[in-house]
């Protein structure tokens, strides 16, 4: 067994984004691409000697060869031990988990989260740290910093390990353990949730499908729902994760699980049904007749989570990110707990809930999550959602329904433009950085701009300060829209328009969103001259 030092690199544009290095496939595959990126965050972290981590990945293609490479990598930078799920699977929020659980110095989760999977789609890798959360901003700097100087990375010359079977092997003077992918992530749910309250509630009848989209919640989902909870076989769907996804788009929205959609809003619908991504972080939550925006899925798991045990003694605080709508800060109002406004990206979080400002947080995309780990969690969500409608026995429509009544509604839609090449994209946030102070009382499509700002977050518990996160622009009647370019996409720009309406507890809450935010909207394209400026007539997708 020996350890080759190869002379490789620096690779450019190995900066990570919202969350890790997001490439297409093939540039993962170029000889030394992958391994300079963990060479870096090795060099970053002041060497893996003596260190421990986890690696797991979403199953993609590429996840097995990328999972040998960083074994031999870890092994020949004198790691003391790896472990590493099943079959190379692991879900985000499991590996946050296994971080925790196990005390390791960090980890490493092979996934680009909902981007579709192949040799022609998407990979990416991303670091986390001790507190099993994603490597906060100075460590990603730092790891950025590497890559730019990279010359060579350490390597073994050995074979691969074998992952199929669970258990203690090794790779080099590396210990490697084998773990099934769900126990621990299971034993932690029961620690959470009342387990025989739901059972009771599928016992009696209460009907669920939940779309695993070929990913790695497949093998979480059955076990958790049609094993320990007793919902009936054929309750999860596309539960075999696939290198491709099944060719699909495994992003939980009314959009790319159109199929569950469709059922949740047929006269055959089941009670429940909710999907989750690539990675199991995100989640989407549709009721019989209903689907539930990120965001209100957020406002009703904080207003009702006392009523599973893991949450019952009170919520320390709730965060958001910033284009999440504010239905949350009205709850934790009510609650009288403290509410943040922290900017896109799960590892804002990370401080609030180590100092124990926050329990839950959310975002607008789809993510969901509490204290329990460091990472979003799709099916922590459908499992808090289970909870309280095992207790409360109230269909989500209902739920949602008397929610509205009493804090009001926040008509929410995001509208992205996917696609858009960069000089585009970026005179569209440039035409409205430029005029950003003048707008403040003028007019648009006949909503007047009540502020306008480019928006700086401010970490309450380490003092660090990140700066243009996004332009908000708030307008009368509790009209707001933001507009930020994605930070995950691999293709051009996408730029994201999150459109917002409030309407009070009195208000009328049946209208359909889009009529609801149609005077946003148009405010929103005339203050951005979005059409002009990217040639698009409307948006790509909307969530
Ligand atoms: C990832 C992160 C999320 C974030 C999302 C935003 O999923 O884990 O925390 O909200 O990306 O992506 P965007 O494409 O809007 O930058
Ligand atoms: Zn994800």
């Amino acid at each position: 067994m020996t350890v080759v030092t190869v002379s490789k690199g620096p690779f450019e544009g190995q900066k990570p984004g919202t969350s890790g290095l997001r490439k297409k496939t093939r540039v993962f595959m170029e000889p030394g691409y992958l391994e300079c990126f963990v060479q870096s965050v090795f060099n970053a972290i002041g060497g893996a000697e003596g260190k421990s981590f986890v690696v797991g990945g979403d199953g993609r293609f590429f996840n097995r060869e990328a999972i040998q490479t960083i074994l031999k990598m870890a092994a020949a930078n004198g790691a003391a031990m790896v472990i590493v799920g099943q079959g190379g699977l692991l879900s985000t929020p499991a590996v946050s988990n296994l971080i925790r659980q196990r005390g390791t110095d960090g980890g490493l989760v092979l996934s680009a989260s909902h981007n579709p999977g192949g040799i022609d789609a998407d990979f990416g890798i991303k670091y986390n740290i001790a507190n099993g959360g994603p490597a906060p901003e100075n460590i990603t700097a730092g790891i950025f910093e590497q890559t730019q100087n990279i010359t060579e990375y350490r390597t073994l010359d050995a074979g691969d390990v074998d992952l199929a079977a669970v258990g203690t092997t090794s790779q080099g003077d590396m210990v490697v353990e084998v773990v099934d992918p769900v126990t621990d992530y299971e034993a932690l749910m029961h620690t959470l949730f009342d387990f025989d309250r739901i059972r009771a509630l599928f016992a009696s009848g209460f009907t669920m499908r939940f779309d695993a989209m070929h990913a790695v919640t497949g093998p979480y989902a059955k076990a958790i729902l049609e094993g320990s909870l007793g919902a009936p076989a054929g309750t999860v769907i596309n539960a075999v994760p696939s290198e491709d996804f099944g060719k699909g788009h495994p992003d939980p929205n009314p959009v790319w699980a159109k199929t569950l959609m469709d059922e949740m809003m047929s006269d055959t619908a089941p009670d429940f049904g909710a999907a989750s991504d690539g990675d199991g972080d995100r989640n989407m939550i549709v009721g019989r007749g209903i689907y539930v925006t990120p965001s209100d899925s957020l406002a009703v798991l904080a207003a009702n989570a006392t009523l599973a045990p893991g949450y019952k003694d009170g919520l320390a605080g709730v965060a958001r990110s910033m284009p999440t709508s504010a239905a949350s800060d009205r709850v934790a109002q009510k609650l009288g707990i403290a509410s943040y406004e922290t900017p896109t990206g799960w590892k804002f979080f990370g401080n609030l809930l180590d100092a124990g400002k926050v329990t839950l947080c959310g975002e607008e995309s789809a993510g969901t999550g509490s204290d329990h780990v460091r990472e979003k969690d799709g099916l922590w969500a459908v499992l808090l959602w289970l909870n309280i409608l095992a207790e409360t026995g109230k269909p989500v429509m209902a739920m949602l329904n008397d929610h509205w009544a009493t804090f009001g509604r926040n008509y929410y839609s995001r509208h992205d433009y996917e696609a858009v090449p960069t000089e585009a994209a970026t005179a569209v946030m440039a035409r409205v950085e430029d005029r950003l102070s003048d707008l403040t009382s003028q007019s648009f499509a006949g909503l007047k701009v009540t502020s306008a700002d480019s928006f700086s977050y401010h970490d309450p518990v380490d003092g660090s300060v990140s700066h243009n996160q996004g332009l908000r622009i708030g307008l009368e009647g509790g009209g707001r829209a933001v507009l930020r370019l994605s930070g995950t996409g691999t293709d051009g720009a996408t730029i994201r328009a999150y459109l917002e309406q409030y309407t009070g507890p009195e208000g009328d809450h049946s209208l359909d969103a889009e009529t609801a935010l149609a005077d946003v909207r148009s405010a929103m394209l005339e203050i951005t001259d979005m059409e002009a400026l990217t040639g698009r007539a409307g948006p790509d997708v909307r969530t």
